[in-house]
């Protein structure tokens, strides 16, 4: 995400700031200037080198997925090592190198709640057997317009769902993040409201393609991709999959999320991949593809349009961004 600027975007695409600052970003903007100050008084360390090799659980018995695409996959390293995940800290290589903090995983609990028949709080591997677990290689991109292509293990959100029998209220999902500064030191500092929130409409949460996500590349979720579990919408800019998830929350009316609080001019709540709608400081129809040279064009809806535009029929996409 793009508190400051991505060294992923031309300057020439950048419109230039001062037009757009307004006063919470200016305010925002200052929090993060005196980010690297106060790393230290979080007591973490931003800016080291590559991260130390956890021991990772494998996962097997995978089943393969028919929405996995058949691109070239990122490797292991892109996808650990170049990350957003602002509770491990701001920059890109901050997650890896903090991911020590994000310890222990166990117990680890996950509570569904609000408009629901059935409440309940899953332990998280409780809740990871409630599904066959599949491979699903899909495509990431990011708001700041870079993406990969990760092959994420995990199971289709609907299953959750439809266990916890919604009642005729629930509209919207929302989605909430583990809040434990010890374990997630970026929590410490004023970056944002903390803790993360995000969520989703009830149908966009039931579509097949949204996923549970509990791991990636054949193992459970490494801590800078949101261990142990976390969503993945593919076909919405990459803050839309929130992170080591605590809580489900079942609500009648469109839920606070936290960029779409922060930046609502630059952060829709919608946030469909849409080359055609540009972010105020830069644009939207190419990206950058970790590992590639040459930018590449972005496609509507990440390329998931076959399955997902019908959801958005009727609606304008200009204005609901
Ligand atoms: N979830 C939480 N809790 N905190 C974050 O800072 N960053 C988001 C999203 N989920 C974020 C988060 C953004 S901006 C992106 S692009 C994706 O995670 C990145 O996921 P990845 O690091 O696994 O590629």
């Amino acid at each position: 995400m793009l508190i400051k600027k991505s060294e992923d975007i031309k300057s020439s695409e950048i419109t230039p700031q001062e037009l757009y600052l307004n006063r919470r970003q200016f305010m925002l903007s200052a929090s993060v200037t005196a980010v690297s100050a106060g790393a230290a008084l979080a007591g973490f360390d931003l800016f080291r080198g590559a991260s130390q090799a956890l021991a990772a659980e494998q996962i097997s018995n995978l089943k393969k997925s028919s929405y996995s695409t058949s691109e070239k996959q990122n490797s292991f390293k892109d996808i650990t090592n170049y990350n957003n995940f602002y509770e491990l800290g701001p920059d890109k290589e901050d997650p890896a190198a903090n991911a020590k903090y994000l310890t222990p995983i166990r117990p680890w609990t996950v509570a569904v709640e609000g408009e629901v028949k059935k409440p309940k709080t899953y332990d998280i591997d409780a809740l990871t057997k409630l599904s066959p677990l599949e491979e699903r290689v899909y495509r990431l991109r990011c708001v700041e317009a870079w993406s990969m292509v990760i092959p994420w293990i995990g199971f289709p959100l609907n299953t959750l769902i439809k266990l916890a029998e919604p009642t005729g209220n629930a509209k919207f999902i929302q989605f909430v993040t583990l809040h434990d500064p010890k374990r997630m030191p970026g929590q410490k500092l004023p970056i944002m409201e903390w803790p993360y929130v995000e969520g989703l409409r009830m149908d966009e949460a039931m579509h097949p393609l949204t996923i549970l996500s509990v791991g990636l590349y054949g193992q459970v979720l490494p801590p800078q991709n949101g261990a142990p579990i976390r969503v993945v919408v593919p076909w919405k800019y990459g803050f839309k999959s929130i992170k080591s998830i605590v809580k489900i929350r079942f609500v009648e009316k469109q839920p606070p999320a936290s960029w779409n609080m922060m930046q609502p001019q630059e952060y829709g709540f919608y946030s469909n991949v849409n080359p055609e709608v540009d972010h105020p400081r830069w644009t939207q129809a190419t990206e950058r593809r970790i590992g590639e040279f040459l930018r590449r064009k972005t496609l509507m809806f990440n390329g998931y349009g076959d399955q997902v535009a019908q959801l958005y029929s009727g609606m304008d996409l200009k204005k609901f961004y």
